[in-house]
């Protein structure tokens, strides 16, 4: 399993700051997350047949970071019901979540997800398709039974994360600004859902609706952080530390936000990299495009400015906490903030 975001629960310096300051809360987010994982194990077997049990469980089985579970219980800190009934809304986001990257791998032709063979490479892409349809429509009945107000919410956001995921294949329209595209594609894809996590958690524990609110709208930018934070990772992270492939975005050439940016800053190596991105987005990549565009990446100034834009989403998403009460859970998602600002994988 590829080091978890859990694991700065477990085991992190955010972790091991909270067990010292908060062993309660340490305790109870330790515990709801195992309870999780044990729910979506269940949920995966639930298919009945073994053969398809085994397809959709498998990525549930290599395990990820757990950064959507994690917030769905921090989130429930804030209701006055017990925070064990976030579980299932812990449960529902990861649900979502490994729904999409089902779909995704399948987008970016990825041989790699977790550390492991992706579902497509094992099954071949319909299969992948289909498997990230059995866990949508398992999320579905699982949000069910939260209540109609849960159902409404994972239904939007699903179909804001698919709206994501399309806008990003279509490309901008024309006379479209590049990066606002980018922004609008990102919030669908990624800071939907962990808004989704956040905000399902704490209406389980019934946090009151400003509460709720102020912790979509850090959700939103914390997403959009962490999105800018691994297309960053896609070109400075090893394989062996993210579990997927390094230099996939170029590889299959997403415009991801250092690209956006290198291209915007002109000159010769922008000219270049545009080259390099069209022969692979037109499947022309022979071994030579990933290393080159990399490199030109590396020797540019669209690295640091794309980590200047990921800290500015972070003091938003700061911004957002003041409206919370002060406590523990307040304070662990200030320290995630850091914790996504500082991230390896
Ligand atoms: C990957 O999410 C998809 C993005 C939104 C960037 P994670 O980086 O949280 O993936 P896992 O769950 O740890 O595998
Ligand atoms: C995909 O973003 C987000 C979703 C899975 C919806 P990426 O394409 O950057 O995710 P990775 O890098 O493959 O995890
Ligand atoms: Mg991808
Ligand atoms: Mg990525």
């Amino acid at each position: 399993m590829v080091a978890s975001f859990a694991h700065t629960v477990r085991g992190g310096s955010l972790a091991g700051e909270l067990a010292a300051r908060e062993p309660a809360l340490a305790a109870r987010l330790r515990h709801g997350l195992e309870a999780s994982e044990e729910r979506l194990r269940g949920l995966a077997a639930e298919a009945g047949d073994p053969c398809v049990a085994r397809i959709v469980g498998h990525l549930i089985g290599t395990g990820g970071k757990g950064l959507r579970p994690l917030l769905a219980l921090v989130a429930a800190e804030f209701g006055e019901r017990d925070p064990g009934a976030a579980v299932d809304a812990a449960a529902l986001a990861e649900l979502v979540h490994v729904a999409s990257l089902h779909h995704d791998d399948v987008m970016d032709q990825a041989r790699t997800r977790r550390g492991a063979p992706s579902a497509n490479a094992l099954w071949g892409n319909s299969v992948a398709v289909l498997a990230g349809n059995w866990l949508l429509a398992k999320g579905a009945r699982l949000a069910a039974e939260l209540g109609p107000e849960i159902l409404r919410l994972q239904a939007r956001v699903t179909n804001r994360l698919v709206a994501g995921q399309i806008r990003e294949l279509t490309g901008a329209s024309s006379g479209e600004d590049p990066l606002s595209h980018y922004f609008a594609v990102v919030a669908g894809k990624s800071a939907a859902l962990i808004a989704m996590a956040l905000q399902s958690g704490a209406i389980r524990t019934g946090a009151p609706a400003d509460t709720v609110e102020a912790l979509a709208e850090y959700g939103e930018h914390l997403g959009t952080a962490f999105q800018i934070a691994d297309d960053i990772l896609d070109i400075t992270a090893a394989s062996e530390v993210s579990g997927k492939e390094q230099g996939k975005d170029l590889a299959v050439g997403v415009a991801s936000l250092p690209v956006l940016l290198a291209l915007a800053d002109g000159g010769p190596a922008a000219d270049e990299l545009r080259e390099l991105l069209t022969a692979a987005g037109r499947g022309r990549e022979d071994g030579a495009v990933v290393p080159r565009a990399m490199a030109l990446l590396r020797g540019g100034d669209a690295l640091a400015e794309a980590e200047a834009m990921m800290r500015a989403r972070l003091a938003l998403a700061r911004g957002a906490l003041g409206a919370l009460p002060e406590g523990a859970a307040t304070r662990v998602l200030y320290g995630l903030c850091d914790v996504v600002a500082d991230r390896d994988h």
